[in-house]
């Protein structure tokens, strides 16, 4: 005999629980399923264990699909507002790090742990160590068999994610069941992931990993300003995680470095100063003494500052403002907070997350179509989708 539930969903991560709550809420008798052993092991481990759970300027343009209409509604009618003040009536203790970027002062745990509590107040049910062998749909009900039984219901919400991080249990499940049903993928990458850099060029940046700047990270019309990481692979940062979710493999980025700082003018006091000074001393006083000392020896500068040419300080000015790289690759999903693409938005109602075609099946949080910025805006996706299926499931 199979067990009977109002809505199963699969996958107690953010997306999942939040539609836990929401459809628990509205007197649906609810089943979360999960393979794992803890529920939201990614927001466990997010934002340095902090937890970055929202982000108040959180809009449809901080998000990446390739219909950017998609996101509208479900954004709309769950708020960063509406999860902070969960948050508050939980007495969690918050602060906002930086661009509107909020955290937990104390750990990413308490999320869990308010969600999970919310489950229980509502009678939602979580079913962890659980893997899902199969689901069929019979024209009335899914069947949704485990290793412990079948599961019967109405209403089937995948809430898998993406496949970011495969050693935390990432299985790109909710791609094969919306190919089961038909539905189609808008094709997948890793996003917000360090870029790689080629031999060469990580030989000639001997010395740079663990160095820092300030930059503007630009790819076509696309930048972002924060800081840029130089590591033993390539860069990271969150100004490079933030580009690579808009880069293509093999494509070109380029930095402006100390974007706040007038080169042209530094350079020429400095040489009415002290013409006897090094090109890179005066780097120095902006950005690391190692990227400075890149700088000049990448572009052959040796000697005082009265030595050089006005070609060569047009040479590096201008490499400061657009020093252009071209990353091979990424360090993919082994590393990626986000999975680009998945579930195509074309195949889902934007206020319910509902499969058009297949009644009663829903897609959220990260496995679908929809990619936010660093920052918070991913769980906000998450929360909001979460809540649309909660609503309609
Ligand atoms: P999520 O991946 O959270 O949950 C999916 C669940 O489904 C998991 O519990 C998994 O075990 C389960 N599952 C998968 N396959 C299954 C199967 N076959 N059967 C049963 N269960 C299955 N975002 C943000 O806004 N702020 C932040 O601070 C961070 N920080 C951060 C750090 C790191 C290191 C990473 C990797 C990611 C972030 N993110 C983030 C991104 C954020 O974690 C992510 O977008 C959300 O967790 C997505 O929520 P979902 O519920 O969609 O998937």
């Amino acid at each position: 005999m199979a067990e009977r539930r109002d809505v199963v969903i699969i996958g107690a991560g953010a997306a999942g629980m939040m539609c836990a709550i929401e459809a628990g809420r509205r007197g649906r008798r609810v089943l979360v399923l999960d393979h794992a052993k803890a529920p939201g092991e990614k927001i466990r481990i997010s934002g340095g264990g902090r937890c970055n759970f929202t982000n108040i300027h959180a809009g449809p343009k901080n998000f990446l699909s390739a219909n950017p209409h998609f996101c509208k509604s479900a954004l709309a009618r769950y708020s960063p507002r509406d999860f902070l003040d969960l948050v508050e009536r939980h007495r969690i203790a918050w602060h906002e790090k930086t661009l509107g970027q909020l955290f937990c002062d104390n750990s990413a745990k308490d999320i869990i742990a308010m969600l999970l509590a919310e489950m229980k107040a509502v009678g939602a049910e979580l079913r962890l160590s659980t893997a899902v062998s199969a689901v069929d749909h019979d024209g009335h009900s899914f069947r949704v068999v485990t290793e412990n039984g079948v599961v019967e219901a109405a209403s089937l919400v995948i809430a898998t994610g993406g496949k970011s991080i495969p050693k935390m249990g990432a299985t790109g499940f909710a791609y094969r069941i919306a190919e089961q049903f038909g539905l189609p993928l808008v094709e997948t990458r890793a996003g917000l992931v360090p870029l790689t850099l080629d031999p060469a060029t990580l030989a000639a940046h001997d010395g740079l990993p663990g160095v820092a700047v300030d930059v503007i990270a630009r790819h076509g019309k696309t930048e972002f300003r924060e800081a840029a990481l130089f590591t033993h692979r390539g860069l990271s940062g969150p100004a490079i995680l933030q580009i690579s979710s808009y880069w293509r493999e093999g494509e070109e980025i380029a930095l402006h470095i100390c974007p706040d700082v007038d080169f042209a003018s530094v350079i020429a006091a400095a040489r009415r100063q002290n013409g006897r000074q090094a090109m890179q001393t005066v780097l120095a006083e902006h950005m690391p003494k190692k990227l400075a000392q890149l700088l000049v020896n990448d572009l052959g500068i040796n000697g005082s500052l009265a030595e050089q040419s006005g070609r060569s300080v047009e040479a590096l000015i201008q490499k400061l403002r657009d020093w252009r790289m071209r990353p091979p690759g990424s360090e993919g999903y082994r590393t990626a907070e986000v999975t680009l693409g998945g579930i195509d938005t074309a195949a889902l109602d934007s206020r319910s997350m509902a499969a058009k075609t297949v009644p009663g099946i829903y897609f959220i949080g990260e496995a679908v179509d929809v990619t936010g910025w660093l920052g918070g805006y991913n769980f906000q996706w998450a929360w909001a989708s979460g809540h649309a299926a909660g609503q309609d499931a």
